[in-house]
């Protein structure tokens, strides 16, 4: 049974793709609430048009679920494909080639806001439901699909979804595709992936912006004072300081990381790669493990006083900081959140007025590298990519995948097609065209695979 797409097919889907890319569907911007709706629109288009049998726009509190269906025989095994159709913000619009929501092929790639999260990923499925319906008429498994519009603010309505459509999103296995191969040619199997908790960090001083050689040295500066709280949330060791961080974190276990040791990593290369001077893993862990399997503190944002061009002489009222963790099983992002700010509240000076909000969060998510889900995805990269999946686990976060195991009692099966250089979240971002149609390929054997 060959998989191949022919030329027709091909560009067909890429205009599919790109019609998809060019609806800006950023799900935190209040003001592109409709383009997020019809994006949700332009999916079930897609849905309708592969073939699937039943496909409905879904309200939430917050954006629409596209939800569909093809059920073959009840008694055969049902897959339940998650993807997102929101995307990121498109800033800093001054970086990019081509503009964000005009998808621009080069070298390969395609260009545009979503092309590899998620939107080029998940239409994989939607385009391997089309390719093998259009060819035998019939589907290997039954198929359900959830493709949400608010990932990408934490899928704050999704959980309560799950809870409430429990009978009617029945399935056996989840399907994702929104995470990396491990390098170009090499698909990975991913089993684990971070939590997330964030925060906002205000600290307040005088009550307005002061001339700083007429204040200076008698009233204090927020912005150094939040330097000097945030120096302190990580050691020399580059270990996290908050009290209590590391109480729930469990080991790697010796077997993990004789597997991490055996995968194919050069670190100067992948130092190379982002083009920092040095990297600065968790001491005692390997920057793969540190990227991936290990908790840790990032400062993602910072403002405060003057920012323009040349000088300005200011004392500045106030300083912001976004501060997030990255978290690892049975760390619980609440809790984390609450430690953190706790702490933050113990290092802020009595000269500043302190105020800390908790953002969202996500759960960590881990299922055994050998589960025998797996095994079918496995089986699927075999006959596509010639060679193993790489088993491995993923640093950034898709919460959701939590809720699917604990909700709907789904293990999850996670083969991404994307590249972790294709500039996700990042302007330029892209996805390897040939990626997408090995990605439908993929997907079909998958689905296979899962029949048997
Ligand atoms: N697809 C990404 C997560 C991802 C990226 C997983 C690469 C594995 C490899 C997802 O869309 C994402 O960006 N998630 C956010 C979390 C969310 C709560 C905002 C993240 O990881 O920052
Ligand atoms: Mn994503
Ligand atoms: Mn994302």
């Amino acid at each position: 049974m060959t998989t191949t797409l022919t030329e027709s097919c091909k560009a067909a889907y890429l205009e599919d793709l790109k019609t998809l890319l060019s609806i800006p569907s950023v799900s935190t911007d209040p003001e592109r609430k409709s383009e997020v709706r019809q994006c949700a629109q332009e999916v079930a288009r897609q849905m309708r048009e592969a073939g699937l049998q039943n496909v409905e726009i879904m309200e939430t509190p917050g954006h629409p679920v596209v939800y569909a269906y093809y059920i073959v025989d009840p008694k055969k095994t049902t897959a339940l494909v998650y993807g997102h159709y929101d995307v990121q913000p498109e800033d800093p619009i001054e970086l990019w080639t081509t503009p964000p929501f005009e998808p621009t092929i080069r070298d390969g790639k395609i260009f545009a806001r979503g092309a590899t999260d998620d939107k080029g990923q998940f239409l994989c499925h939607i385009k391997a439901v089309a390719t093998i319906l259009e060819s035998e008429g019939t589907l290997p498994i039954n198929l359900k699909f959830v493709i949400e519009g608010e990932e990408e603010i934490g899928s704050p309505n999704l959980a309560p979804f799950l809870e409430q459509h429990k009978e009617k999103l029945k399935s056996d296995v989840l399907v994702v595709s929104d995470s990396a191969m491990y390098a170009p040619g090499q698909p990975s199997l991913v089993y684990g992936l971070r939590g997330l908790a964030y925060l906002q960090i205000d600290l307040t001083g005088a009550d307005s912006d002061l001339h700083s050689g007429v204040f200076g040295g008698a009233v204090p500066n927020p912005a150094l004072e939040l330097c000097k709280i945030l120096s302190q949330l990580k050691d020399q060791d580059e270990k996290v300081t908050v009290p209590g961080f590391y109480d729930k974190v469990e080991d790697m276990s010796v077997e993990e990381r004789k597997a991490y040791a055996e995968l194919e990593f050069d670190p100067d290369e992948f130092r190379q790669s982002v083009g920092v001077n040095e990297l600065t893993p968790e001491r005692g862990y390997t920057a793969l493990e540190g990227r991936t399997a290990r908790p840790t503190l990032e400062v993602n944002g910072l403002l405060s006083g003057y920012t323009g061009e040349g000088a300005k002489t200011v004392l500045p009222a106030q300083a912001m900081a976004k501060v997030s963790c990255r978290l690892v099983p049975k760390q619980d992002p609440a809790e984390i959140s609450q430690l953190l700010e706790d702490y933050i509240r113990t290092l802020c000076p009595a000269s500043m007025k302190c105020k800390v909000t908790q953002m969202h969060g996500g759960h960590p998510w881990i299922t055994p590298p050998d589960h025998p889900k797996l095994e079918a995805a496995a089986k699927a990269v075999r006959t596509v990519f010639h060679r193993e999946p790489v088993r491995i686990r993923e640093g950034g976060s898709i919460p959701i995948v939590t809720d699917f195991q604990e909700i709907l009692g789904l293990p999850g099966i996670l083969l991404g097609f994307g590249l972790n250089d294709e500039n996700l979240h990042a302007p330029n971002e892209h996805f390897r065209i040939e990626n997408f149609y090995r990605g439908i390929e993929l997907s079909q054997e998958l689905f296979r695979a899962l029949a048997e």
